[in-house]
């Protein structure tokens, strides 16, 4: 073999990037083989370097094209191992792999969701920056309104040249309004999110969540407010035989206003839902109250509705046995993995909502 052969079938057989680029700089470097070459043109003879010129520059060109050429291979072959090594095997059970988990809230949310698109209810959402027209005025509590002071509000500094006043959203009721305002009857919705107040303790943490429920139509009354409320608690609770109970109260929005309390046991030392040997407060509720049918621009005389107001983290430590709301916001892996839900326990009513 000449040496020009020897160079190209050196280069045909570099094993690596690495030694491919050592081979270049030896033969197309500035002190390289074929640089040197190339260089001993300027001292020939003009007859000699008419016919040596052509063949050190073809010399040049091939060591260059077969470089590239095995740049190219290389690369092709690098990227091929790459893709195999990181190659995931779709159909690989997924407990072999390591996976995350849902958060209790998620998963009561989604369960919500769930038994609610059950009954006919599309799940609505709003601002949690809100103003204090769509969170305190248009459900009835106008500036002045005692029941303001109840909710701990945290209010945003006043906006120069805006006499909007913005507060966190105190509670998930704001949501009907803006239903309300968007959307013409027959409204079914439920506004599951986050709420904020000021108020922190072993029951209180200063964000928390809630899910609204609203149901504006023709001739709706009390009645189906109590069906309603009875299917979801069955249904969430995963119990047959439930107890309700609608203590008379007050709440700006509604007239009449009623508090839910569920029947439970605590034999044993454990709560079970079901029964009424004791009882469990669950959320508030009432027949919107005309001012506010009125205040989204809708005829108290021709629509009526219920509405109710729940605390979600409230429900998932009734349902899934957690002490201590905190516990729901520290972010703690360890807590995670105990009482997280695997992706796949997506909730449906065939198989029971809960996971
Ligand atoms: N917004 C109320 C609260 O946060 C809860 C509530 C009560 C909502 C009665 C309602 C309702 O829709 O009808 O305390």
């Amino acid at each position: 073999m000449t040496e020009p052969d020897q160079l190209i079938a050196a280069i045909d057989a570099a094993a690596s990037l690495d030694a491919l680029e050592a081979i270049r700089v030896a033969a197309l470097g500035k002190a390289g083989s074929v640089t040197a070459l190339m260089k001993t043109l300027g001292q020939m003879a003009p007859e000699l370097r008419l016919t040596e010129g052509p063949r050190l520059n073809a010399l040049r060109d091939a060591v260059s094209t077969a470089i590239a050429a095995r740049k190219t291979a290389l690369e092709a072959a690098a990227l091929d191992a790459r893709l195999a090594s990181e190659r995931l095997d779709m159909t690989l059970p997924v407990a072999a792999t390591p996976t995350g988990s849902i958060h209790p809230i998620s998963q009561v949310m989604d369960e919500l969701a769930e038994i609610f698109a059950d009954l006919g209810f599309a799940v609505a959402t709003g601002p949690e920056i809100e103003d204090d027209w769509h969170n305190f005025t248009a459900l009835n509590m106008d500036e002045n309104h005692p029941a303001r002071a109840m909710h701990d509000t945290f209010y945003f500094p006043d906006t120069p040249g805006s006499d909007k006043r913005m507060v966190l959203r105190t509670h998930t009721s704001p949501v009907q309004i803006r239903t309300m305002l968007t959307q013409k009857p027959p409204i079914r919705i439920i506004a599951p999110g986050r709420t904020y107040r000021s108020d922190s303790d072993a029951t209180h943490t200063p964000m928390f969540h809630q899910v609204e429920g609203l149901v504006i139509d023709r001739g709706i009354t009390m009645g189906h407010l109590k069906w309603t409320l009875e299917t979801f608690v069955k249904a969430f609770f995963e119990v047959d035989e439930i107890e309700l109970r609608l203590r008379p109260s007050y709440f700006p929005f509604t007239e009449p206003s009623a508090e839910v309390d569920v029947g439970c046991s605590w034999a044993g030392g454990t709560l079970s839902i079901g029964g009424s040997e004791s009882w469990l407060e669950i959320l508030g509720s009432g027949m919107v109250h005309p001012r506010v049918i009125e205040a989204c621009g809708l005829d108290p005389e021709e629509y009526q509705g219920f509405a109710f107001g729940c605390g979600i983290d409230r429900l998932a430590m009734l349902k899934y046995g957690m002490t201590d709301l905190r516990a729901f916001f520290d972010g703690d892996a360890r807590w995670l993995r105990h009482y997280g839900f695997r992706g796949i326990d997506v909730p449906t009513l065939s198989g029971g909502v809960g996971a």
